[in-house]
């Protein structure tokens, strides 16, 4: 078998055989295939697409280039979610707890943030003494006795997508949906849970801009996933504004806080969407019967204990989410207030999430140091009704002077007119 000749098939519009996509893989983890073959290869892909069959051998042979995760001891009872990325997303934080409080076990590999979007990794590394860098045993034990365990990407796991992603970004070639889908979905398999619930998120802050974008990456994400022998759903939700009101590492562990004390805001009925069908599908329940349960966790204040069990299993000071005050507080905060009447007929969520960056919220480049403080939080969101002078935003920061900065870059995202916006859905659609 050639590298050459696979290119050629595909180049030509044809299906390659198992063996074919296989060799590809193997090729590119061990170096026989050479990086300019490899990017020629994800072109062809790009450009002529890939069966259902073909993503999934894709999927299942970059899942097996590395090490996998064996939760095979949790039976059905291991859960796992996955958010294509947003701003303000801090759902993981609320529904780990939740699902765990319900006796689910949750063994989560989280990134950190990536461009404008967050990552679950950071923020919880804003509460003093939390590992996200567990070994692989304890890993699995603090599962066992807490039902959660959230750390990052460790070792050696899908090193096919590692070669392949940072090809895909320097080549062109990332918004191509069974590469997406296999990107995503292998390091999922290789994380070892039975149910998986994806939230696809859809709008200016998110990957897919259109419903109609997102539903095709959905839609082929639960597909392969089924095809390979898990429980499946995918939210698509809505990510045009910021979910939740904070953005910013401490300030969204503390609005996850407020939300498992009883805040009811976007952030927690996305966050009941997702815990719900989680439940659902992993316990076979009925969803009315699985969000009954779920919003009873949240209630009676169990998810709440659960996420302090949890953090202070892993090193956390679980005293810093009882006291919301004890977190550090930035040195400078900007008020930005509202320089007429109207109505927020549009927020740009990828642009706020780019402020934070600014402000120092998250990484410019690989390796940056985060400031943990750093962030906004957002006072007025689409469709409120705002009067000139009215605060519409605090930004907090290490970085003194920036008050025109972000003045400029605030109404660059946020657009302010006479016209009532038409609502959109928060939730478009489940598909399972
Ligand atoms: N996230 C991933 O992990 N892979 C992609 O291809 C896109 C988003």
């Amino acid at each position: 078998m050639k590298a050459y000749d696979i290119i050629l098939k595909k180049r030509n519009g044809e299906a390659l055989t198992d063996e074919e996509i296989r060799f590809f893989v193997k090729g590119i983890v061990d170096g026989s295939i050479p990086d300019y073959q490899a990017t020629a290869f994800l072109m062809a892909v790009y450009f002529r697409g890939m069966t259902d069959e073909e993503t999934v051998t894709l999927t299942d042979a970059m899942m097996r280039s590395g090490d996998t995760v064996d939760l095979s001891r949790f039976g059905k009872l291991s859960v796992d979610k996955h958010s294509t990325g947003g701003v303000g997303d801090k759902t993981s934080l609320i529904v780990a707890p939740i699902v765990g409080s319900l006796g689910l076990k949750l063994a989560k590999m989280s990134g950190r943030g990536l461009g404008h979007t967050g990552g679950t990794v950071d923020k919880l590394e804003s509460i003093p003494g939390y590992r996200t860098d567990l070994p692989a045993d304890e890993f699995l034990s603090q599962v066992e006795k807490t039902n959660i365990a959230v750390i990052g990407q460790t070792g050696n796991m899908v090193p096919a997508d590692k070669i392949l992603y940072a090809l895909r970004d320097v080549t062109a070639t990332v918004d191509s949906i069974p590469l997406i889908t296999s990107s995503i979905m292998s390091k999922k398999l290789a994380a070892g849970a039975h149910t998986i619930v994806l939230d696809v998120k859809t709008g200016s802050g998110a990957f897919m801009k259109t419903p109609q974008d997102a539903r095709v990456l959905a839609e082929k994400m639960v597909t392969i996933g089924k095809a390979c022998g898990r429980k499946m759903a995918a939210l698509i939700t809505d990510m045009d504004t910021p979910l939740g009101s904070n953005i910013g590492n401490a300030l969204e562990v503390k609005e996850a806080v407020e939300v498992l004390r009883g805040k009811k805001n976007d952030l927690y009925e996305v966050s009941l969407a997702l815990a719900s069908n989680i439940a659902a599908l992993a316990l076979e329940l009925p969803l009315e019967e699985a969000k009954r349960r779920c919003e009873d966790a949240v209630k009676s204040g169990k998810a709440f204990l659960k996420m302090k069990e949890w953090i202070a299993s892993q090193g956390g000071d679980e005293t810093y989410l009882d006291d919301l005050s004890k977190f550090p507080v930035a040195k400078y905060a900007y008020e930005i207030r509202a320089k007429r009447d109207g109505y927020i007929t549009h927020m740009d969520a990828e642009k706020l999430g780019l402020l934070c960056v600014e402000l120092g919220a998250g990484r410019r480049k690989k390796g940056d140091a985060i400031d943990f403080v750093a962030g906004l939080i957002l006072n007025a969101k689409t469709g409120d009704r705002v009067k000139t002078g009215e605060l519409l935003a605090t930004a907090y920061s290490s970085i003194p002077s920036l008050d025109a900065v972000l003045d400029d870059a605030y109404e660059k995202a946020v657009l302010i007119s006479d016209d009532k916006p038409t609502a959109k859905p928060l939730i478009y659609d489940v598909i399972f």
